[in-house]
């Protein structure tokens, strides 16, 4: 039997620190405030906006909402951030993904000033990390260092495959993995003998975004398989992208859905806000 790597557990372990860490913090006088802009009303963005607010609000930071129509034009919207760069309570700018398609996502992300990019996604902090330099991370892979690392699985020397080159997820996830030491294949739609090289990995990261795509066949025994995919299957119930009854019995640790990656990507952003309150000397 699989060791249950429980994201949902570590997760409210990271929160409960953080909430420590603001209560110090404001005792210092630091405070800050994230901002958080939704343009549309796309239902997943409503629920992850949603959970973000809670999130602040259980560490107690104070969050700012900005829910802007889905007519919202490109302009409106990067005066809207600047607004938010030059307003120094506001410690943190999240814009949730995906925006309609009539903005440049781009252009949002180049817009936010990087000390106050909490996600992690300007082309700066991109760089930084890349180069391990001082900068946000990105929340999901940097959620997954503190599952792998908080569940006692040792990263080092050991041949990490990551399935999907997402700027999000996939490429970062290869970036933090290869800093902490580990030996990183990524693979992708257009890589062949997929099944062999899954069969290689100590620690396997699947984000393929493949609904159960991986099966007890892609799997070494004993290996670590951490599963980024969320989806609904035909009954409505959430799964990822590892069939996870016939994995698990494989595995020596595998992360469920839900309650595994999920649950850390809200974490790593609290913990941004915290890291930007924490720095800002005004
Ligand atoms: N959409 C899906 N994931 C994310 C995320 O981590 N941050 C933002 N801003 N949008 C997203």
């Amino acid at each position: 039997m699989a060791q249950l790597i429980d994201g949902k557990r570590i997760s409210q372990e990271i929160k409960d620190e953080l909430k420590v860490k603001v209560a110090e913090l404001k005792a210092q006088g630091k405070t800050g405030a994230l901002a958080v802009i939704q343009v549309g009303e796309d239902p997943a963005s409503s629920v992850y906006v949603r959970n973000k607010k809670n999130a602040c609000a259980y560490i107690g930071i104070e969050s700012l909402s900005y829910e802007l129509p889905k007519e919202t034009t490109q302009q409106e919207l990067l005066d809207l951030i600047e607004k938010l760069n030059a307003d120094s309570h506001v410690r943190g700018i999240l814009v949730q993904l995906p925006v309609p398609a009539h903005i440049d996502e781009n252009a949002i992300i180049r817009a936010i000033r990087p000390d106050k990019d909490v996600d992690g996604f300007h082309p700066q902090s991109v760089g930084a990390m890349t180069i391990g330099q001082k900068g946000f991370l990105p929340c999901t892979p940097a959620g997954i260092i503190q599952l792998l690392k908080r569940s006692g699985i040792e990263i080092a020397g050991k041949h990490c495959v990551v399935i999907g080159r997402s700027n999000i997820v996939g490429k970062p996830m290869a970036l933090l993995l290869l800093h902490e030491n580990g030996t990183v294949t990524i693979a992708h739609s257009k890589t062949r003998n997929l099944k062999e090289l899954c069969k290689e990995a100590d620690i396997l990261v699947v984000a393929m975004g493949k609904p159960r795509f991986i099966g007890a066949d892609y799997v070494k025994e004993g290996a670590v398989v951490i599963d980024v995919g969320i989806h609904r299957n035909e009954n409505n119930k959430l799964c990822g992208d590892v069939k996870f009854e016939e994995v698990e019995p494989l595995a020596s640790a595998i992360t469920p859905v839900p309650g595994g990656v999920g649950p850390m990507t809200i974490a790593m952003l609290m913990n941004n806000c915290v890291e930007s309150i924490a720095e800002n000397e005004g």
